[in-house]
């Protein structure tokens, strides 16, 4: 038997570098100020990076600022030396024009640090929506060893007795609101009931799903996600993190290991299990494109959508993250798709073993709240995939469609899921609020409601405005919602069956630009179609018009975004970033 030695640290070329003992006496000394000493640096320990997304200005993640705590004790006690340092805050609910405008920036700073700075591996801490593909989207591209600590949603919500769920309490409140149901305090009451204790969005809204996705990739923990922020065993998660991440260096076990097509085949299917946010597919789409697996838009009907909800969780249910996790969280949903034969259970994942390994002895707790495989909540409930003359892709979510918008809408005798309306065009949210309660503005039960401007290029950076609400006479009259369509997105929290996503957009002279309101609009949900019933000849005639106006750039970013960025179908992803991959086997020069 021969013993191999230890393989050289990425670390070690800044830290023990026979070869530049100037550069190495410059790298080393600077880390004395804070109390680390030479030796430490210079044992051949994992350093791993904790990349904190925790701050004052990402209040979903903040808790993540103790949590380290945790991370670096478990980091410790593996034999590995913690360095922890801050990455781009990314706040859903604050950041103007749109907190997606900086997922690609958050993305390109993480890429920045974890490949200019001696890491040997990262703890990802993640929280807040874009938070976790940003942060999965940088550790593909650089590829050392990573694993997703998420921050865990807050506490269940409470207002007089029901629960208020994140975001969707909003979306319900503000239709009560203009139907003259509620006042403005109750509304602003409800929305902070909504929010008790440190955490993410306790609904199954963007965060809740990228961070389900993160475990369904195989990237965290088994059990990790749902975990409420507040609860002990978020902690003890924390500290099992750290360790595992040093010895993930000692194995070498990659994201480019375990970000591979099975695993994200399983985490469109999970998505549609859990009821999850429609943006997981733009950001699905970039973490893939980063990681170097062919992932077709079309790839979310194929695998996604014959897939029936199990998990009770609003807005497509009616439960909250606490309920969720104590019935068996996200390995619960994973365990029902692998016994269903749903899941490809030999794919690798942070844990050292396979996701059927991990997914052992996790069957559900409470069938209330995650249900069996063949007495779902709902069949077939995950995203359709759409096309036509108004765009090449756009999706909908099919599991939040209301039994009132299925009886108006769907099944129409002799002709279920295909229905025609008038379009009401907006150019942006202000045209859409300026207008929509227009008393000389026609708009009926028959209308289709469409948004556009609202995309990557438009906004910039693809706005949460498609779930628009019908005029507020129609709600005083008890019609909940109408058929909405958009180049923008929508929030994770909200309950409307928009067609969203749409890609290209107007302001890239996609066919929505050329919609006029009063144009009729057929939607086929069977043939996943949707076109303008506008002819060929005149459709041509209204491009040489040119296409509606957007802002200009308020920022450089803006810019800069603007230049690079692709459509949502594509992830919206910088253009030319996913040519670099794997960038750490090369070391860079000092
Ligand atoms: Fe941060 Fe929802 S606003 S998680
Ligand atoms: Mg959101």
């Amino acid at each position: 038997m021969t013993d191999t030695p230890p393989r050289r640290l990425r670390s070690q070329d800044w830290f023990d570098n026979p070869d530049h003992a100037d550069m190495t006496a410059l790298y080393l000394e600077r880390f004395m100020n804070y109390g680390t000493t030479p030796e430490e640096l210079r044992s051949g320990r994992p350093i791993i990076g904790i990349a904190q997304s925790g701050s004052d200005l990402n209040p979903c993640n903040r808790h993540h600022l103790d949590l380290a705590r945790r991370v670096r004790d478990g980091i410790r006690d593996a034999g590995g030396i913690p360095i922890e340092f801050p990455s781009h805050p990314l706040f859903e609910n604050c950041k103007r024009p749109t907190a997606a405008l900086d997922r690609n920036l958050a993305y390109l700073g993480l890429v920045e640090l974890l490949y200019g700075y001696p890491f040997d591996g990262v703890v990802l801490t993640t929280g807040c929506d874009k938070t976790t593909p940003s942060a999965i989207m940088a550790a593909a591209t650089v590829d050392i060893p990573a694993i997703v600590l998420s921050g865990g949603p807050m506490l269940d919500g409470w207002h007089e007795g029901k629960l208020a769920g994140s975001g969707t309490v909003i979306w319900q409140s503000r239709r009560k609101y203009a139907a003259g149901e509620i006042s403005r305090d109750e509304f602003l009451q409800t929305a902070l009931d909504s929010a008790p204790s440190i955490g993410h969005c306790n609904t199954m809204g963007t965060a809740s799903t990228m961070n389900a996705i993160a475990e369904a990739l195989g990237m965290s923990l088994t059990g990790c996600a749902a975990i409420p922020a507040a609860y002990r065993e978020r902690g003890q998660i924390a500290y099992r993190t750290g360790l595992r991440a040093v010895e993930l260096v000692r194995e070498d076990l990659r994201p480019s290991h375990i970000l591979t097509r099975g695993a994200f085949l399983n985490a469109i299917r999970v998505n549609s299990a859990i009821g999850g946010s429609t943006n997981a597919q733009p950001h699905l789409m970039a973490m893939a494109k980063h990681a170097g697996v062919a992932l077709d838009p079309s790839d979310w009907q194929t695998h996604g959508y014959d897939v029936p909800l199990l998990a009770n969780v609003q807005p497509a249910g009616a439960y909250l993250g606490e309920r969720f996790h104590r019935a068996g969280g996200v390995p619960a949903i994973m365990w029902e798709l692998l016994q269903a034969g749903l899941l490809e259970g030999d794919c690798p994942t942070v844990t050292g073993r396979t996701m059927a390994e991990n997914l052992k002895n996790r069957e559900a707790t409470d069938r209330e709240v995650i249900r069996p495989f063949d007495a779902p909540l709902m069949d077939r409930a995950g995203f359709l995939v759409l096309k036509g003359n108004l765009f090449d892709f756009a999706i909908m979510k099919t599991s939040v469609i209301s039994e009132d918008f299925r009886a108006r809408y769907l099944c129409q005798p002799g002709h279920e899921g295909v229905f025609e309306g008038t379009a009401f065009v907006f150019d942006g949210s202000a045209d859409y609020h300026d207008r929509i309660n227009d008393p000389d503005l026609p708009i009926d039960e028959n209308s289709i409601l469409v948004i556009r401007g609202a995309g990557p290029l438009g906004w910039p950076g693809a706005a949460e405005v498609v779930n628009m609400q019908p005029p507020d006479r129609l709600l005083k009259r008890g019609i909940r919602s109408l058929p909405t369509l958009g180049d923008g997105r929508q929030s994770g929290t909200a309950d409307s069956p928009s067609i969203l996503n749409a890609s290209p957009e107007s302001a890239a002279g996609g066919g929505l630009a050329f919609l006029r309101t009063g144009d009729r609009i057929r939607i086929d949900l069977n043939q996943g179609r949707c076109d303008m019933l506008v002819d060929e000849a005149e459709i041509a005639r209204r491009r040489a018009e040119g296409l509606p106006p957007v802002p200009p750039s308020a920022t450089p970013w803006q810019q800069i975004y603007r230049e690079t960025v692709t459509q949502l179908a594509d992830g919206a992803t910088i253009r030319g970033a996913d040519d670099f991959r794997r960038i750490s086997a090369t070391l860079p020069r000092h």
